[in-house]
């Protein structure tokens, strides 16, 4: 599927990007270190838009340090802190049970593209690539962060919007994509995995 860039800075399409961010969708967050030597993918739920113009979100990441291996501990947090930039990658619903995966391991010890047959793209403006099986990727540049506890909570600002190119119709998010039953929300890990 070809991918098409989606301009973020017109104030509808923010608003529409803004709602579609916000509503609960599972989200992979790639991330690496500044040589690009490791590339790594968390499996976020905790990401919401905190702003439409300009617009910008924020995701909550474990800052558990590496070494501690604790409850925590992220990979991504690391690679995060050292480039200030992230991918966000929303993937549909045949990806459950990779998504269930990626949050189960750790980067810095896995090779999650390999591990899971997901397909590293390269991004244009960022270190962190993109993954390709997911509908929306954005590339983001970290502007602020706050410590809340046992994560650290990132607020971003995109500067770069990719989608499938079947994602939009007549200048809309399509139905197909707006459906609970194609996106991954938390409550359907959670159903997976038998854990409620
Ligand atoms: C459905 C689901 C949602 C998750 N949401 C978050 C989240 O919002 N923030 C976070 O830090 N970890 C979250 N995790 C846990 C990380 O994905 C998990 O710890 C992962 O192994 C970390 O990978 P890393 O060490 O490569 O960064 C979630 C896991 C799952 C399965």
């Amino acid at each position: 599927m070809s991918k098409i860039e989606f301009d973020f800075k017109d104030p509808e399409n923010a608003v529409k990007l803004s709602f579609f961010l916000g509503n609960g969708q599972v989200a992979l967050v790639t991330s690496c270190d500044a040589q690009k030597k490791v590339q790594g993918i968390l499996t976020a739920s905790w990401i919401t838009p905190t702003s439409h113009f300009p617009l910008l979100l924020s995701i909550s990441v474990g800052n558990g340090k590496k070494g501690s291996e604790g409850d925590n501990y992220r990979s991504s947090y690391g690679f995060i802190e050292e480039t200030s930039e992230f991918g966000i990658n929303l993937p549909s619903k045949e990806l459950i049970e990779v998504v269930g995966k990626v949050g189960t391991l750790h980067s810095s010890q896995v090779d999650k593209y390999a591990k899971t047959g997901l397909t590293a793209m390269e991004s244009k403006i960022i270190k962190p690539h993109l993954i390709k099986e997911c509908y929306l990727n954005m590339e983001c540049k970290v502007i602020d962060e706050y410590v809340t506890g046992d994560h650290t909570v990132f607020v971003a600002e995109p500067v770069l919007v990719l989608l499938n190119e079947d994602v939009l119709a007549d200048g809309k998010f399509s139905e197909k994509y707006r459906s609970k039953h194609k996106q991954i929300h938390f409550g359907d890990i959670i159903d997976l995995w038998n854990m409620w």
